[in-house]
């Protein structure tokens, strides 16, 4: 419990203290409405008591059966007294007579009482379980609230350091050129590597302001038709550019049919998507080769990611799409990021009425990321 706000404790209490209430009601109103009936047979027994006084004193002996007036009593001859409720003889005058209750007055207060039984212990147990409903949601909320607190945490740490590295690196490059010590032939290699993290820089800044458009609607996607070739051609010369040394690590191919595919996307979403995934491959994919590959299936292009990386277990797919999830153990580690670039991905995929999906064969053996994305002629659903 330690660590728990204070309005979580006193939220405990009241539970408690209902339950308290609770049980003590339902035990007090069931010895109560037990009491009523005692009292209500007492009070039939007692009219027959009086009864049987009045009766006995009358000049005629009364008709055997239920008394005028006052069906819930009987008169009945003495020999019937051995059974049934407690019986009173009709003395002076008529003691072969008695009057009692009648079995069904005795019967119909017995059911009464059952009944205000079950309603009681009913009613009970529907508190009791209201309050383990209300418990249950309180637990919910403790355990959400902590997870979002330790996320938060994570990701702000993440982002600080996010912030941080490429500003160290950009500021130790222009302090080299500064000083005037490069060398002529090396100067347009610095300025590149100061770009990239420059566009380090800027992705991490562009995944949190969109995340937060994402998430509050701000952020409308406009489908158009879109050529895809030059799309990603221009986009894998830039990521070729600035992957200093390693140009030869991104490469482009397509299925014959698809080399002129058009598809009903957003160009800033769908250079976003591109961007994180791509990010990914080359973060995630310790340095061999990557592969966007594009090819066609019904009314949608398929764009495929793949890197000969880390990958990861099936089984954990999904979980890569969550918000702020990082991997805690392996390589995946050691490298930076914000846990937002997949979100934002698949979000906006969605968006624009396509999906995006993950597969590996497992760690080690590398991943695969396949964005759909709907054909111009396609109607969009979603
Ligand atoms: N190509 C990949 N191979 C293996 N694991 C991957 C790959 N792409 C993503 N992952 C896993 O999924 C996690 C979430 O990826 P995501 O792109 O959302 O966040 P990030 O790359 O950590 O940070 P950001 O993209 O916000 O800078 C990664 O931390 C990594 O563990
Ligand atoms: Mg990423």
């Amino acid at each position: 419990m330690k660590g728990l706000p204070g309005y979580y404790l006193l939220f405990a209490a009241t539970l408690l203290a209902l339950m308290a209430l609770g049980s003590w009601w339902t035990i007090f109103i069931s010895k109560a409405i037990f009491q009523e009936q005692q009292n209500s047979r007492l009070q039939l027994t007692q009219a027959a008591q009086v009864a049987a006084l009045k009766l006995g004193q009358q000049e005629s002996a009364p008709a055997q059966g239920p008394i005028k007036g006052t069906p819930q009593l009987e008169v009945i001859h003495i020999l019937q007294a051995n059974t049934g409720p407690m019986a009173f003889p009709l003395e002076p005058r008529y003691p072969d007579l008695a009057v009692r209750p009648t079995a069904q007055s005795m019967a119909h207060l017995d059911q009464v009482l059952a009944k205000r039984r079950r309603m009681i212990w009913g009613e009970g147990t529907l508190l009791f379980l209201l309050i383990g409903v209300c418990s249950l949601m309180l637990a919910r909320l403790v355990f959400q609230e902590r997870r979002h607190l330790q996320r938060m945490e994570s990701f702000v740490s993440a982002f600080t350091h996010e912030m941080k590295t490429p500003l160290a690196g950009m500021k130790s490059l222009l302090q080299t050129m500064a000083a005037g010590r490069i060398p002529p032939q090396e100067r347009q290699t610095l300025l590149l590597m100061g770009l990239r993290e420059a566009e380090r820089l800027e992705h991490s800044i562009e995944n949190v302001l969109l995340s937060g458009s994402l998430r509050t609607n701000r952020l409308q996607v406009q489908v158009v038709d879109l050529d895809l070739r030059p799309i990603l051609e221009s986009f894998v010369e830039h990521r070729r550019r600035v992957l200093v040394g390693n140009s030869q690590l991104l490469h482009l191919t397509w299925d014959r049919d698809c080399l002129d595919a058009h598809v009903a996307a957003d160009p800033s979403a769908l250079h976003m998507i591109l961007e994180n995934l791509v990010d990914n491959a080359l973060k995630y994919g310790e340095m061999k080769p990557v592969r966007l590959h594009v090819s066609q299936k019904a009314h949608m292009v398929l764009l495929a990611v793949t890197d000969e990386g880390i990958g990861f277990h099936q089984h954990q797919a999904s979980v890569l799409f969550k918000p702020f999830h990082r991997s805690t153990s392996g390589a995946g580690t050691s490298q930076h990021g914000t846990g937002l670039g997949l979100t934002i991905a698949r979000t906006l995929a969605r968006r624009m009425g396509g999906e995006l999906e993950a597969w590996s064969a497992g760690p080690g053996s590398g991943a695969t990321f396949t964005l759909k994305l709907p054909t111009p002629n396609m109607e969009i659903t979603t």
